[in-house]
């Protein structure tokens, strides 16, 4: 495949899924995830972090790390590539799905999930934190008034609302994310280093169920072999080269 002939199949595709990782979000400024930390954090690597393991060691200091990002995230504000996509299912409208590894919420603050498809937040969001005793899900609170470790109306202790390494990925939204990719004419696989499961396998159950991977990355990754097109490109270039019409073509 090259890019006119991927352009035409996305085009005619009737059911699209989509996955992305850090690399959508690194237009608006949020460093991908083995990118090298800065300060304070570079002596500590996210898999450390990111763990219950390092959260029963150290509450605070897992809080702390996880206040920053939120403060970071909502700073920062959706890029042409988010907003592209949101696009794109506006044009497949029910037949669109968007799976994302990204805590960061900027597909949803694009406007992805509410143009006739549907957004799976795989890996949770940095904006929600979980009762331990209840497991009630609450919105933090805005990062000025936030104290550490947030508690729930309850009064009980709350933990960052996101999938740690080790722990089960939400059940209802993973199945709908394979079935989705198993029944897509194209999965596009955007930003991501694809070495984490089971995120990394949809790809290969769109293959399975007869369909065409397109990638976009600036760098090579494991899924490259099984893309019928890869794309050496940004997120927000990539897509604006697969989706937007260009005027010197014919
Ligand atoms: P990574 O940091 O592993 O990979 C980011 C990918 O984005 C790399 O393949 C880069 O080449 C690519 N990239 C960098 N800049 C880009 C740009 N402007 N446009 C497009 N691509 C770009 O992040 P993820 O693959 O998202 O999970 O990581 C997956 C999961 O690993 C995370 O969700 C997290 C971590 O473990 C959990 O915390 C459970």
């Amino acid at each position: 495949m090259d890019l006119r002939s991927a352009r035409a199949a996305l085009q005619i595709a009737r059911r699209v899924a989509v996955l992305t990782g850090a690399g959508v979000s690194a237009a608006s400024g949020i460093p991908t995830f083995r990118d090298a930390q800065s300060g304070h954090w570079a002596r500590f690597r996210p898999e450390d972090l990111a763990s219950p393991e390092a959260y029963a060691a150290d509450p605070e200091l897992v809080w702390a790390w996880y206040a920053g990002r939120y403060r970071d995230v909502l700073a920062a504000q959706p890029n042409p590539a988010h907003h592209l996509l949101v696009r794109l299912e506006q044009q497949k409208g029910a037949g669109f799905f968007l799976a994302t590894q990204n805590v960061d919420g900027l597909h949803a603050r694009a406007g992805s999930g509410t143009r006739g498809g549907r957004l799976a937040e795989l890996h949770g969001n940095l904006a929600l934190a979980r009762d331990e005793v209840t497991g009630e899900v609450f919105p933090l609170p805005d990062p000025a008034q936030l104290s550490l470790p947030p508690l729930s109306p309850a009064g009980h202790r709350m933990r960052p609302n996101v999938v740690w390494f080790g722990e089960y990925l939400p059940e209802e939204a993973l199945r709908a994310a394979q079935q989705a990719f198993a029944q897509a004419d194209i999965a596009l696989i955007i930003g991501t280093s694809a070495v984490v499961y089971p995120a990394a396998g949809l790809a290969r159950d769109t293959l399975l169920g007869g369909g065409k991977v397109i990638e976009i990355n600036p760098e090579p990754t494991d899924l490259t072999r099984l893309a019928s097109f890869s794309l050496r490109e940004t997120a927000e270039r990539g897509l604006d080269l697969l989706l937007t019409e260009h005027l010197n073509e014919h």
